[in-house]
C-alpha cells in the first residue's frame, strides 16, 4: 500500500519533451533569424501550453491519489493497532479465569485420586490437560501481540546456553516418552555463554523442539546440539520426522500458518510458534534457518551471538 502513484513515472518524460520544444523554438529562431516563423510559433507556443496543461492535470491527480494512499495507511495501520490491542485484552482476560480452572481442577484431582472411581480422575486430567493447552495458547497470542506492537522487551542476563537446552529437554521429555522418541544431546563447546533473555532464549528452543516431537511419527530420534563457530552461538534441532516441502518453508515463520491448514488437520496447532520464535530470534540478533526433506525429517539452525569473554 505504500506504493506512490505509478503515472510518476510520466512525468520526466512529458517534462523532456516540453523543454525540447522550447530548446528547439529558441535554436531556430537564432539559427534562422531572417525567416518569418508566425504559424510556427503560435503552433509550438500552443503544442507547449497543452503538455504544461496535461503535465498540471498529472501532477494534480498524483497529488490527490497519494493523498488517499496516505490516508489509507493511516486507517490500515489504526486497525491493525486496534487488532492487536483487542488481541491483548482478550488474551489478558481469558488468562485469569483460565488459571483458576486449572487451580481448581488440580486440587480436584488430588481429592479424587483417594477414590475408587478413575473414570473421573481422568475426566479431570482431561480438563486440567485441555485448560494448559489453552493457556499455552492464550501465553502464545499475549506473546504474539507484544511483538506486533513493538512491547517486547528482553531482559538481558549471562547465562550458558547448554544449561538451557538440558533445562528444556528435561521439561519436555514427558511428551517425547509418550511417543516413544529418543532424544540425543551433543554440546560440542562448552561452556557456551550468551548474553540474552533466558526466558526468551528457552521459549526458542521450547517451540522447536515441541515442533520436533509433534511432527516426527513415534519411536523418531530427536537430537539438539550446541556449538560454537567464530563469535556465533549455534543451537541445532533436528528430527527424522514428517519434513517440509520447499514450498510450505516459505510460509511456516508467517503467523497462523500451517502447512497442513485443512478442516480436518491432523496436528493441533496455532501456527504462532514459529513466527514468535523468528521474532524472539530476530530480537536477539539472531537468524533461524531450515533444511528439510520431506519424508525424512527437518534440521532447524540458530545462530545468536557469543558473549566471548564471560
Ligand atoms: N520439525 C518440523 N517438522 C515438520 N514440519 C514442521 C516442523 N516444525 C514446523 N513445521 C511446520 O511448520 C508449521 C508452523 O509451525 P509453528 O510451530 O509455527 O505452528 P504449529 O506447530 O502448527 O502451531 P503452534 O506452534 O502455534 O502450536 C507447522 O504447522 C508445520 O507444518
Ligand atoms: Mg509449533
Amino acid at each position: 500500500m505504500k506504493r506512490k502513484y505509478s503515472l510518476e513515472c510520466c512525468v520526466p518524460f512529458f517534462l523532456g519533451f516540453v523543454l525540447f520544444l522550447v530548446g528547439w523554438l529558441i535554436y531556430r529562431v537564432v539559427t534562422v533569424p531572417e525567416k518569418a516563423y508566425g504559424r510556427e510559433l503560435i503552433v509550438s507556443v500552443l503544442i507547449i501550453l497543452a503538455l504544461i496543461g496535461i503535465l498540471w492535470s498529472f501532477i494534480r491527480k498524483m497529488t490527490r491519489q497519494n493523498k488517499m494512499l496516505e490516508d489509507t495507511n493511516r486507517k490500515l495501520a489504526e486497525l491493525d493497532r486496534m487488532k492487536t490491542e483487542f488481541l491483548a485484552n482478550v488474551s489478558h482476560e481469558l488468562r485469569t479465569p483460565l488459571t483458576v480452572i486449572m487451580g481448581y481442577s488440580e486440587l480436584l484431582e488430588e481429592r479424587l485420586a483417594r477414590e475408587e472411581n478413575k473414570t473421573n480422575v481422568k475426566f479431570v486430567q482431561t480438563i486440567h490437560r485441555k485448560s494448559e493447552d489453552l493457556l499455552n495458547l492464550i501465553n502464545d497470542l499475549i506473546d504474539f501481540s507484544r511483538i506486533e506492537s513493538g512491547r517486547l522487551e528482553l531482559k538481558l542476563s549471562r547465562f550458558k546456553v547448554e544449561e538451557v537446552v538440558n533445562e528444556t529437554v528435561e521439561e519436555l521429555a514427558t511428551s517425547a516418552e509418550k511417543k516413544k522418541h529418543t532424544i540425543q544431546i551433543n554440546h560440542r563447546d562448552m561452556p557456551l555463554w550468551l548474553l540474552a533473555d533466558r526466558g526468551k532464549i528457552k521459549q526458542i528452543i521450547v517451540n522447536i523442539l515441541q515442533n520436533a516431537i509433534k511432527y516426527t511419527p513415534s519411536e523418531g530420534c530427536i537430537i539438539v546440539r550446541t556449538y560454537a563457530q567464530n563469535d556465533r552461538c549455534y543451537i541445532e534441532v533436528e528430527d527424522n520426522g514428517i519434513g517440509i516441502s520447499k514450498e510450505q518453508i516459505a510460509q511456516i515463520y508467517q503467523p497462523f500458518k500451517q502447512a497442513d491448514s485443512s478442516y480436518n488437520k491432523k496436528y493441533e496447532g496455532f501456527g504462532l510458534g514459529l513466527a514468535i520464535t523468528k521474532s524472539l530470534v530476530q530480537s536477539h540478533n539472531g537468524n533461524i534457518r531450515v533444511q528439510s526433506v520431506p519424508g525424512e525429517g527437518s534440521l532447524f539452525i540458530v545462530s545468536l551471538p557469543r558473549e566471548k569473554n564471560a
